[in-house]
């Protein structure tokens, strides 16, 4: 008998009480494959325990590298055995970020043959600009059959012009040109949280990389890198997950050990819903003291609202007072989550492909639905929270991608969830 797991909530209940949030899932996934760069042994402490990490341990020990990761304690990372360049589909297909081995076999040896996930539920996620990146440094890039096999005779810095705000292509030629010859700039570069803690990883590692963080990033290529022992950042999404978690469920959540300068968008929307937030320093208290002021949402490259809160900020939205509008401007299907939350008796009409009218109800109702994607099941876990009664949540692996633990965190603060196998 075939069998597969299902979340079960009885929502209703109040977050209450204190909470940790993990090191940072698109962080770690950059800086796991930058270690390929240096040539002794790193070490990164604070990984999340999610799958994505452990799809990284699986390539880089395929590769050659050797790996010693200890979940909640610290990854010990030895390239110098690595002898191969080339990842295979039905391992770089485990996990989107698998591209950043290209950058990283680019910048260790000058040759990558990397197969491509290619697009996902949220959209095509074409890899374009990572390419043009490459290009502009010296390599022959051949996209065959959905192998992308990139050659450098030498690396050689140049300026990169993005044409747009790219994490991915930022992070990519960033891993590539901080072992190329001379300088790189890249200009329009993605600002997000994880970019400027790649930069401080490669830094530490002897690397020379100066205004990560702004649209305008400089790097001095280095012949080579050194090892070095780094904590990853706290996860920006997993504390804004839970703290929109603490305010749908009208409870009072403090999120510890998080950075809340990276939370500030998601922070003021809040705040402009009537709900309190306060910065604790390394900690941030939500409260939801009445009802929810309905508002609007755009999502933006960072410092803006981030897309990967745009799907629990619907949740959220769907009962306060009045009609809430969310537009989604980064991917082009993000809202996959909305048919579900339909199910649970929210009222949500689609504008267009990537405008929401969420009008408020007076609550949710438990409802069995399924997980489409990462985000897309962080938005049914707080729906599930909320709603009156009973909710299933079916492929909950997509929320183990990451959140870590993330049952274990919600049962501290008071939830009735638990994961049970049942029959296909
Ligand atoms: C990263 O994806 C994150 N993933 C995503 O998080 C996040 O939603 C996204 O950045 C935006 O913040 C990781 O960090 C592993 P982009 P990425 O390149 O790098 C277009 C999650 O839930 N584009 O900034 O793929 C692209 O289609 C995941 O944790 C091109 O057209 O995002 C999109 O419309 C989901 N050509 C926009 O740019 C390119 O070459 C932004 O994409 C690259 C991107």
């Amino acid at each position: 008998m075939a069998t597969k797991q299902k979340m079960v909530i009885q929502g209703g209940r109040p977050l209450e009480g204190d909470v940790r949030v993990s090191g940072g899932k698109n962080a770690s996934v950059a800086l796991i494959p930058a270690t390929l760069l240096s040539d002794a042994p790193c070490v990164i402490e604070n990984l999340p325990d999610i799958e994505d990490v452990r799809a990284l341990v699986d390539i880089l020990r395929s590769l050659g590298a050797v790996v010693d990761y200890d979940p909640g304690v610290e990854m010990r990372v030895d390239p110098r055995p690595v002898n191969s360049f080339t990842v295979p589909y039905q391992k770089a297909q485990k996990l989107r970020a698998s591209y950043y081995l290209m950058g990283a076999l680019l910048g260790r040896c000058g040759h990558a043959d990397v197969a491509y996930p290619g697009g996902c539920h949220i959209g095509l996620r074409p890899i374009d600009q990572h390419l043009k990146g490459f290009r502009a440094l010296g390599c022959r890039v051949e996209d065959r059959a959905g192998m992308v096999n990139i050659e450098a005779g030498q690396l050689v810095g140049n300026v990169v012009n993005f044409d747009m705000a790219t994490v991915g292509g930022t992070i990519n030629v960033m891993l590539a040109a901080a072992k190329a010859e001379g300088q790189t700039m890249l200009i329009n570069a993605a600002k997000e949280p994880h970019i400027v803690d790649l930069a401080n990883f490669l830094n530490s590692m002897g690397a020379t990389i100066r205004g990560a963080g702004t649209d305008i990033i400089r790097i001095t290529g280095r012949p080579r890198l050194h090892g070095t022992v780094y904590q990853v950042i706290p996860d920006q999404i997993e504390t804004g997950t839970l703290m929109i978690a603490a305010a749908a469920t009208h409870g009072d959540v403090t999120v510890h050990d998080c950075i809340p300068t990276h939370m500030e968008s998601l922070t003021a929307k809040l705040l402009e819903m009537g709900i309190m937030v306060t910065d604790g320093g390394d900690s941030i208290r939500v409260r939801s003291t009445g009802p929810h002021r309905s508002v609007k949402v755009t999502t933006q490259a960072y410092p803006g609202f981030p897309t990967d809160l745009q799907q629990p900020m619907c949740s959220l939205l769907t009962t306060t007072q009045g009609t809430s509008r969310v537009e989604e401007t980064i991917f082009e299907s993000r809202f996959r989550h909305v048919d579900e939350l339909r199910r649970m008796g929210a009222k949500i009409d689609m504008f267009s492909d990537r405008v929401a009218m969420i009008t408020g109800v007076p609550e949710l109702y438990g409802a069995p639905v399924t997980v489409t994607d990462l985000r897309a099941g962080a938005a049914l876990l707080v729906a599930g929270l909320m709603a009156r009664g009973e909710t299933e949540i079916y492929e909950p692996g997509y929320i183990d991608r990451g959140y870590e633990h993330i049952e274990e965190k919600l049962r501290s603060l008071g939830a009735d969830i638990r994961r049970e196998t049942c029959e296909e």
